[in-house]
């Protein structure tokens, strides 16, 4: 499968088999991140994998992942920071992004589902996994085997809009 057809396959999974994603699997998935982009390559990103029962239910007590058997939380690490010179912008979020859409494809074209959750109190996350200062969690990567009928890869005529609305050629 390209990516084109991966990218249009991948829909947002809210309901999960209680059944462990395979451990190749999930070092195909890490693998992918490892080879993501980074600001001067600097890396300022860190994963913490949770499979743990007991460390998904903490990670539930900041935000909902949906009984998944598998969440990565994407932290950004500021000590490791790049900053553009001209206004100070940080990379980070950037950075900690693309290894998560690595990661989510990745999984999609492993036949598992995935969820991106940002709706969760980092405060909580930081105080669950007792997370140094410099650490932020940025996303989870929520990933398991999804329960639904999957969604239309060709849905997204009707759930996007449209191309000439996202993209100007030669913009003044
Ligand atoms: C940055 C980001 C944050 C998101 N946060 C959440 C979230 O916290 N909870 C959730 O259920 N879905 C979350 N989503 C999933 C989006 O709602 C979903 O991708 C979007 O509605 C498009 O649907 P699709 O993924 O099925 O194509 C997030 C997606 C992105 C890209």
């Amino acid at each position: 499968m390209n990516v084109l057809d991966i990218a249009k396959k991948r829909y947002s999974v809210r309901t999960y088999e209680d059944k462990p994603v395979e451990k190749e699997k999930l070092d195909k998935i890490l693998a992918s991140a490892h080879v993501a982009p980074t600001a001067a390559n600097l890396q300022p990103v860190k994963l913490l994998v949770v499979q743990d029962k007991e460390r998904l239910k903490s990670i539930a007590k900041a935000g909902n992942i949906y009984n998944a058997p598998l969440a990565i939380i994407v932290c950004a690490d500021h000590s490791k920071a790049w900053k553009r010179p001209f206004d100070n912008k940080q990379t980070t979020d950037i950075d900690a992004t693309i290894l998560t859409d690595h990661m989510m494809l990745q999984a999609t074209e492993l036949g598992l589902g995935t969820v991106w959750v940002c709706f969760f109190k980092p405060n909580v996350i930081k105080r669950e996994f007792q997370l140094p200062d410099n650490l932020e969690p940025v996303n989870i990567l929520v990933i398991g085997y999804g329960k639904e009928t999957p969604a239309d890869p060709e849905r997204h005529f009707a759930t996007r809009i449209p191309m000439e609305e996202l993209v100007s050629y030669d913009y003044l």
